[in-house]
């Protein structure tokens, strides 16, 4: 940056910024407990949980920290989730909260309950939309982890079922949160690279050890992850789990709100990295049974999309390679552009950078930290993926607290997950493209744009 910008956002130090960005968990009892204005004295925010393995408790950890909830009841198949979750809820002080755990439909029980406000769906994918959908009839506020559907069926599942319910859905996608990237969604906001063109995201994550735990097994008998999602890449070539980078972009560029995702093409690699996963580790070998497998997934799929406005964005999937994590975001203007994630951040602005040389970002992320951030940052502190996790919390809580409508929404949630079976069926057809449904049936035209513009949420 040239001698003479002002570098300092209001009320945080750069070395503030930089600690809660990279943080990634801090002892419960070393955070700070959190007051929150409750509905009244008796009147708490009356939630359930509906899958409490890994991301469930994650939640549930940042839940306990509040005063303005009540866990009224858990639901998981696994009695081992059911064990830690009680005994973490036990711990923070809280009376046991009922439980369904017998089967795979005892959601729907939990959904009976009166003394619920909003359930935490956090189970395998393919739960997603009919616990999601249930929870809408059921009249129940619906935090849905992502993806949010994985067909298009499902889509307009959870877009019909809101427009016959108006019960709202908020999809907790976390990325949209994190400190670097809504300090950039605050300078796309305020003008700093002139009118957007192109963005870049995606998820690249070498996720072996979800995958294969322990050893090389995965399905019926492994733990985690490994118990469902590794069955995703052995049937469908397509991008899986296009979230956590396409979210983030989507609220810079207003997608739904005065902009649309209107077409898609993408293309696979050949898929090589999860058989020599297996064949490579000790526990495998080119005899183990699994090293027969055929995997569907291509280790890299690469979707680019067209919007109504006029930008393209180029989504990765990457998820079966030997590398650092990364989601790669990069966002570009008429003025200038950014890269950045946790392993490189820079910037290029005109008129304000040496002419053809990057900036370091550390100075513009303070200079334009998000006021969300300058406000909850001490308390997200230690909250789970460098912070984010509380404000995607947060603002479910908030929402269903006040009955009103979630920053990220159904029609956010089917447009962003819409890009698994369009990028399946793009991949099947040679590369071809594929239009996006319109699901806000028109309306992106009118709609205007409410992610982080409100003061508390
Ligand atoms: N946003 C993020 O940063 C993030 C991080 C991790 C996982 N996730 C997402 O969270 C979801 C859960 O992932 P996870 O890592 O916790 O997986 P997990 O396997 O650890 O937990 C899933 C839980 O759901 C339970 N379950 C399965 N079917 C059920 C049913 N019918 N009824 C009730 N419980 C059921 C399982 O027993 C398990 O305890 C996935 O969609 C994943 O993609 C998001």
């Amino acid at each position: 940056m040239k001698k003479g910008c002002k570098t300092q956002g209001p009320g945080i130090q750069r070395r503030d910024f930089i600690k809660t960005t990279a943080i990634g968990g801090l002892a419960l009892s070393a955070m700070p407990s959190l007051a929150f204005g409750q509905k009244s004295v008796n009147d708490k925010v009356q939630l359930g949980f509906i899958g409490v393995g890994g991301r469930g408790r994650s939640h549930l950890r940042n839940i306990l920290r509040r005063d303005d909830i009540h866990v009224s009841a858990i639901c998981d198949i696994d009695p081992v989730a059911i064990e830690k979750t009680l005994g973490m809820i036990s711990e923070a002080g809280y009376e046991k909260p009922a439980v369904y755990t017998e089967n795979e439909y005892s959601y729907q029980d939990l959904l009976l309950r009166e003394d619920i406000d909003g359930v935490i769906i956090a189970t395998p994918w393919l739960w997603h939309t009919p616990m999601t959908v249930a929870a809408m009839k059921a009249g129940k506020y619906a935090g849905v982890e992502v993806s949010a559907a994985t067909t298009l069926a499902e889509c307009w599942d959870l877009v019909d079922t809101y427009e016959e319910t108006r019960v709202p859905t908020m999809i907790l996608e976390n990325v949209c949160y994190r400190r670097d990237v809504m300090a950039v969604m605050n300078m796309v906001r305020q003008d700093v690279f002139g009118e957007l063109l192109h963005a870049r995201c995606g998820y690249r994550h070498n996720l072996y050890g979800a995958k294969f735990n322990p050893g090389v097994s995965f399905g019926e008998g492994a733990s985690g992850e490994a118990r469902w999602r590794t069955q995703h890449s052995l049937y469908r070539n397509a991008d899986l789990y296009p979230t956590h980078g396409v979210g983030p972009i989507a609220t810079m560029l207003n997608i739904n709100r005065g902009n649309n995702f209107l077409t898609l093409t993408s293309h696979a690699t050949k898929s090589r990295g999860l058989h020599n996963y297996i064949v490579n580790h000790p526990e495998g070998g080119p005899d183990h049974p699994n090293a027969k497998l055929k995997w569907a997934l291509g280790d890299i799929v690469t979707s680019t999309i067209n919007t109504a406005n006029g930008e393209t964005i180029i989504v990765t999937h990457d998820t079966n390679l030997p590398k650092p994590y990364s989601l790669d975001f990069q966002v570009q203007g008429v003025k200038g552009l950014t890269e950045f994630d946790g392993h490189k951040k820079r910037i290029y602005v005109e008129g304000i950078s040496e002419h053809h040389q990057w900036d370091e970002m550390d100075e513009w992320l303070v200079k334009y930290d998000h006021p969300l951030w300058n406000k909850y940052g001490e308390y997200a502190e230690g909250s789970g993926h460098g912070g984010m996790d509380f404000f995607v919390d947060h603002a479910f809580v908030e929402t269903v607290k006040r009955k009103a409508l979630p920053p990220l929404d159904v029609y956010d949630a089917a447009a962003w997950s819409a890009i698994t079976p369009l990028s399946e069926r793009s991949i099947a057809e040679g590369n071809a493209p594929q239009y996006f449904p319109d699901f806000t049936r028109g309306w992106w035209i009118k709609r205007k744009p409410v992610f982080a513009l409100s003061d508390d949420y």
